[in-house]
């Protein structure tokens, strides 16, 4: 009996221990390959990285306003207590998502705790068996991991390529519900598909049209995003609207029609279960909403820093690929290339970080810059600089 059971302990030893040699053999191939993640502070550097466009999330104003803004959370003011469906649910929420809804013409929107939890929600569950998803093959993570979660079948086409989304469209039996999901500001290249031609395109076909505004949201059509600064609202089923970039805070929006959302309330298992973001957050996204929704956009500096990136990079050797604006790309290919770049950076104060691959394709290595109202003109020169010399 005794030796059996140590048998049986010897057995597991050696399966633990081959499991964490397993782990470690893989972080040794991303080390091996350069690709190793890891976390890093970015205290003191000038901030040509985070996706704080507006620089909402340093705003002390916002946070005071937040701080002392009084409506009703019940006698809550740290935690939200618990899920939307158990207690986390008040009236601060609703405001949130009818103030969302109404500012880019939408008749209803769900709040998510995150951009991430938004998308897995929705593609994990509104998509049907024997339904088809179209994504471009650039889409975010959210959304490729929504639809692993879901039950539809799923296609790409080609980055941003409308005849490949006709041409796979083509090969489909009638009768299906489609699906086609597209980003409006693409979050590694900063480039923009052709909405309206998409949107005529689903409009011909019946298809359900969804768009990620990450990184419209709070800059483009005055900071409606892209479907509405194209006018394009009727013509889309649902958009994902998210507040870790421009707006500075945290949590997402879904909006759509009444029946998407209270499908979602009843199936999106991401919005179910899980607490409700913290009535901080929620105080923070109401007032920095007000502030974005009251923004004069004509006014900002960062219309004038992106002219200035553009013109200096005209007259550079950099390869950056086109790109709307806030995004801007330079393509150094190689991990280690890009990271030598990213390290020569930050060596002179700046922050920007490489995007190695297997996050985008081998070839495509970049340091990817998100430019901010609140860089300055010598802080954009020192940059493209730094990259001249690189
Ligand atoms: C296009 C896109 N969608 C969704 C997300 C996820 O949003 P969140 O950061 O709020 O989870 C991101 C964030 O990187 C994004 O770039």
């Amino acid at each position: 009996m005794k030796m059996v059971l140590s048998l049986e302990r010897l057995l597991q030893f050696l399966l633990l221990t081959m499991h964490d040699d397993l782990l470690q053999s893989k972080l040794d191939g991303r080390g091996a390959n350069l690709s190793l993640r890891k976390l890093q502070t970015s205290e003191g550097l000038v901030d040509f990285c985070s996706n704080d466009y507006l620089g909402f999330s340093k705003s002390k104003d916002i946070l005071r306003q937040a701080l002392t803004m009084n409506i009703a959370t019940s006698d809550r003011v740290i935690g939200s207590g618990g899920s939307r469906l158990i207690c986390g649910h008040n009236e601060l929420i609703e405001a949130i998502e009818e103030n969302v809804a109404g500012f880019v013409n939408a008749s209803s929107g769900l709040l998510f705790n995150s951009g991430y939890n938004a998308n897995i929600g929705f593609f994990g569950c509104v998509p049907q068996r024997g339904d088809v998803v179209f994504y471009d093959e650039f889409i975010h993570a959210s959304i490729r991991d929504g639809i692993k979660l879901g039950v539809s079948k799923s296609y790409s086409f080609q980055h941003n390529d409308i005849a490949d989304l006709r041409r796979r469209y083509d090969f489909l039996a009638p009768n299906q519900t489609v699906f086609v999901v597209v980003e409006s500001v693409y979050s590694m290249d900063g480039d923009m598909p052709d909405l309206i031609e998409i949107a005529k395109f689903c409009k011909e076909k019946n298809i359900k049209l969804v768009v990620d505004e990450a990184h419209s949201f709070g800059w483009l059509g005055d900071g409606r995003g892209l479907v509405s600064k194209l006018g394009l609202e009727d013509d889309t089923y649902a958009r994902i609207i998210t507040f870790g970039k421009a707006l500075g805070c945290h949590g997402a929006v879904v909006v759509g029609d009444e029946l998407l959302r209270s499908y979602l309330v009843n199936f999106a298992r991401s919005f179910i279960y899980t607490t409700a973001p913290s009535i901080i957050d929620q105080k923070c996204v109401y007032v920095a909403l007000e502030k974005l929704f009251s923004l004069d956009f004509n006014k900002l500096k960062i219309i004038e820093l992106i002219r200035l990136f553009k013109s200096l990079v005209e007259k550079s050797d950099l390869n950056v690929i086109p790109s709307v604006g806030l995004i801007q790309s330079v393509l150094i290919p190689s991990n280690r290339q890009a990271l030598k770049t990213e390290q020569k950076l930050r060596k002179n104060g700046i922050w920007a970080k490489a995007i190695l691959s297997p996050t985008v394709p081998i070839g495509q290595e970049r340091i990817r810059i998100c430019l901010h109202d609140f860089n300055t003109v010598d802080e954009v020169k020192k940059l493209i600089d730094c990259l001249n010399n690189g």
